[in-house]
């Protein structure tokens, strides 16, 4: 693998925020793999503490290396489309294989630490029902339950005291760009507000000091 020098992290690290592809152009790439990775999300009138409005559920996962990251992986485009792919990928680390349609897709870029690593995200929402049956199959039906994949875990949406809440977990340590993708999934959707984000960040670059 060639893919962990600076210099490569460098040189594609705007990947992170600005230059997106086209899904159609990196499929013409050739030389490059594909990973693909879901949000997915319901809204919820759920409270902690019976007074903290959680707002949405919005599920991530703790992976085998211990960074928090979306559950996919990668697809081979000469072998199955990227949302078959997704959905496969899906039915190892969920234990079901949710459909995802191409209108999900959000965004495709460079990895920013492989140039010739595209990664893929979509975003899907579901209802409350059906994201805790994700859930549940994630522990009881899931292969990679244990191995891969350590648990599903819940993005808190919330602010609390010292920054506890959505500061506290966007201090921890993220695969790739999966906390840029969880911050512009939760701007684009409007699942907060950008004074929310801006807070949220703001906090959690003080408690990573
Ligand atoms: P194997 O089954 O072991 O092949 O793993 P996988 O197919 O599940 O692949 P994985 O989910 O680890 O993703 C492949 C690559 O994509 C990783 O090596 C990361 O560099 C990158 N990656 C993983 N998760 C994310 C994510 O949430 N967002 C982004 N942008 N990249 C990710
Ligand atoms: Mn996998
Ligand atoms: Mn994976
Ligand atoms: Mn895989
Ligand atoms: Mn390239
Ligand atoms: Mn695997």
């Amino acid at each position: 693998q060639t893919c962990l020098s600076t210099a490569a992290v460098m040189a594609t690290q705007t990947c992170v925020t600005t230059a997106s592809i086209s899904k159609e152009e990196t499929l013409s790439l050739a030389g490059h793999r594909h990973a693909c990775h879901v949000m997915l999300y319901a809204n919820t009138k759920a409270k902690l503490f019976g007074r903290t409005p959680i707002k949405h559920i919005v599920l991530m996962q703790m992976r085998f290396d211990g960074l928090l990251g979306f559950p996919g992986g990668l697809v081979d485009p000469s072998a199955e489309s990227l949302e078959a792919g997704l959905s496969r990928e899906l039915k190892e680390e969920l234990g079901v294989a949710v459909p995802v349609s191409p209108e999900d897709h959000v965004v495709s870029c460079h990895a920013p630490s492989c140039p010739t690593l595209i990664t893929h995200f979509y975003v899907k929402k579901m209802e409350e029902s059906e994201i805790k049956e994700v859930e549940r199959a994630a522990v009881t039906m899931a292969t990679d339950h244990g191995l891969e994949v350590m648990g599903m875990v819940r993005v808190p949406l919330y602010f609390l005291k010292k920054g506890g809440g959505l500061p506290s977990f966007l201090s921890h340590s993220f695969i790739g760009n999966s906390r840029s993708q969880l911050l512009s999934a939760l701007q684009q959707f409007s699942l907060l507000s950008q004074g929310e984000l801006d807070e949220a960040v703001r906090q959690a670059d003080q408690l990573r000091q």
